[in-house]
């Protein structure tokens, strides 16, 4: 029988799963129902990265022992799942014995077949990203920043394991260029191939336990543990082996697609086809990386509180009914962008299509065409399938079986808009006689549409059928079989997103961070202006930033004290002209490190064209004056 199996990152624990997770997942999760409903034997793994240092810190933050700290995160991601009708074969956590046995047997082998090596070694460090960078990757420049995060690098002198990844470089290139690894989408493929003409190094595969505890320890040297990814990527080889049913263990290898997102395409692309081949696995027959999501046109990022937290979203849209905020989110996710392409998520967006697409277009459709059956034919109707269904299945099946979901879902959304426009053109009502071939072609049309959603709306797409008086949304096959259809009427199907006045707001809601609302509850009172501690400060000096040209380090005297802090006004002011002047501080403001500096407050500036101009009284004041 043919195979797929599927497969999604493993997602780190140091945080609560969000809207990225979950594109990724859902997904993956489209790709299983549809092969699934295809005849496909399917597995479809997902889970959980738990070692590493992000995992250490963050569990060592909350007091907790990093296992502790894995055990109560893991299940978030679960029940995530299980909230967004997502439904994986199997779910891994690489904390399971069975994974880091095999990851062991695969340090092992590579050791002794003399591909992983000790050697002493310097490098700039990234602790967050948990990589080293050579001088090469950083260029000329005194500041050393992280290429990918921008961060501070710490330089490291120490002896260290290595994977022997040079040796690899034209194994990799010719599987690529040979198409036996797919790389998608195009852009990707040329990005991986030009890192492999620059040349690869060897890979730094161990970190001391000097640095890191939480880690597979290695088995040939106990004073180190593997790094991170070592162990997180063999998850896709190991997940199968033992959490498949009893029959396939071992026998899913290799992965039919890998689903996962640019950020991490080296580190699937590179490495992992170069672990493999040292490991003597078969490679994944495709990579696919999609894009990043923003929020209305920012980086999503925990320190703006903008992250879009799913369970909130969910949780917020139910009172139009679970299924369909479930449904209306899946939806979105995978129509309003390319795969492969970044996307912004805003929550108008989110709410136009649900009523476009959803409400209107296919809902509607489903209501008019069952009053109308009821109305004209008595309640039932022999389905007429047409040649153009046919087609617009084969156009489905190829968008989807090359990621494209969006243009998978223009083809059904499609279906319906022309069913809707037919109807209005044929006007049954108009001409009873003809009423049962025009409604059996829209019954038909209504069938083919909710075998297509049903791999990205399980359950809305049942309930359509269920109007047709089908017991379940059928599989999608090639050709669209007629049935006797006898309706079932029932409230709207995807009832609009229009929240009643009271509900209109979002003070308060978890799933809207910092979006800008005109209502009045969106006002704050004036308990919460004499929150923010103002006060006039006297700039007493003022210094560039080494390596950021935006930013001053300034030194302020607010009367109580003088503060450092950091101002992005390196543009607009020259360092030499700022000292003695007023300024408005926050002095109640977290303090936070910016670029290696303690930045303990802020001052206020008016934004214009792209320059600041900083806010002062219109009179010279002693510094500590409260301004409210
Ligand atoms: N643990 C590693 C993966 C190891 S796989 C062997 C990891 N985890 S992660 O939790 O940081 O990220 C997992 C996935 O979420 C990545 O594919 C990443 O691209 C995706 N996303 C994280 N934020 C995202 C957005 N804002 N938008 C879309 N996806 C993003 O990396």
């Amino acid at each position: 029988m043919s195979r797929r199996y599927i497969t999604t990152p493993i997602y780190y624990v140091n945080d609560r799963p969000h809207i990225g997770h979950a594109y990724t997942t859902i997904a993956a999760d489209v790709l299983n129902r549809y092969y699934r409903g295809d005849g496909f034997d399917t597995f479809f793994l997902t889970g959980t990265d738990e070692h590493g240092q992000k995992v250490e810190k963050a569990a060592a933050e909350r007091g907790i022992t990093p296992k502790a700290h894995c055990d109560e995160m893991a299940p978030r991601f679960r029940e995530l799942w299980k909230l967004l009708d997502v439904l994986p074969s199997a779910f891994i956590r690489t904390t399971d014995p069975e994974h880091k046995d095999y990851v062991r047997s695969v340090l092992t082998k590579l050791h002794e077949k003399g591909l992983i090596v000790r050697r002493d070694f310097e490098g700039w460090y990234c602790t967050p990203d948990e990589r080293f960078w050579t001088e090469k990757d950083l260029g000329e420049g005194t500041a050393k920043l992280c290429p990918e995060c921008g961060r501070e690098l710490e330089f490291i002198r120490e002896s260290n394991y290595f994977f022997l990844l040079s040796r690899f470089t034209e194994r990799i290139r010719s599987v690529i260029d040979s198409g036996e690894l797919l790389i998608l989408p195009e852009s990707r493929r040329n990005e991986v191939l030009g890192l492999l003409n620059k040349g690869l190094i060897d890979l730094c595969i161990s970190r001391p336990l000097k640095r890191l505890t939480w880690g597979i320890p290695l088995p040939f040297d106990p004073e180190y543990v593997s790094w991170v990814w070592f162990d997180a990527l063999f998850n896709y080889v190991s997940g199968p082996r033992y959490l498949a049913g009893a029959e396939t263990q071992g026998t899913w290898w290799p992965a039919s697609v890998h689903i996962i997102g640019k950020d991490i395409l080296t580190t699937h692309a590179v490495y992992w086809p170069a672990f493999l081949m040292a490991a003597e696995l078969e490679l994944p027959r495709s990579i696919i990386a999609h894009g990043w999501w923003n929020f209305s046109g920012e980086k999503m990022s925990k320190s703006i509180g903008n992250v879009v937290d799913p369970v909130a979203l969910i949780d917020e849209y139910s009172v139009f009914g679970k299924r369909t905020a479930v449904d209306a989110f899946r939806y979105f996710l995978l129509a309003e962008t390319a795969f492969g392409s970044d996307g912004t998520f805003s929550f108008e967006a989110f709410e136009r299509r649900w009523t476009a697409e959803l409400s209107n277009d296919v809902g509607n459709l489903v209501s008019r065409a069952v009053s109308l059956v009821e109305k004209l034919c008595g309640g039932s109707v022999d389905s007429l399938p047409t040649a153009e269904l046919d087609e617009a299945i084969v156009s489905y099946r190829e968008s989807l079986e090359q990621y494209q979901f969006h243009r998978t879902l223009e083809t059904a959304i499609g279906i319906a808009k022309s069913a809707n426009q037919y109807l209005q053109e044929a006007a049954p009502w108009a001409n009873k006689g003809g009423a049962g071939e025009v409604l059996g072609r829209v019954v038909a049309s209504i069938a083919v549409v909710a075998s297509m959603l049903r791999p990205f709306m399980p359950a809305s797409s049942d309930e359509i059928a269920r109007r047709l008086g089908l017991s379940a949304a059928p599989p999608l096959r090639n050709r669209i079989e007629s049935f006797h259809s006898i309706v079932k009427k029932g409230d709207a199907i995807f009832p609009k997103p229009v929240f009643e006045k009271k509900e209109s707001g979002a003070t308060g809601s978890r799933a809207r961070p910092t979006e800008t609302l005109d209502s009045d509850v969106a006002c704050v009172s004036i308990d919460d202006v004499k929150k923010l501690g103002l006060r006039i400060g006297t700039i007493v000096s003022a210094e560039k930033i080494e390596g950021a040209d935006r930013l001053l380090r300034l030194r302020v005297d607010i009367g109580t004290e003088v503060r450092t802090l950091v101002a992005g006004i390196a543009k607009s002011y020259d360092s030499a002209a700022l000292p003695g002047r007023n300024v408005v501080v926050v002095t109640n403001l977290k303090p936070a490190k910016i670029r290696g500096v303690e930045s303990r407050g802020m001052i206020l500036a008016a934004s214009y064209d792209d320059g600041v101009s900083l806010v002062a009284p219109d009179r010279s004041l002693g510094p500590g004056s409260e301004v409210k």
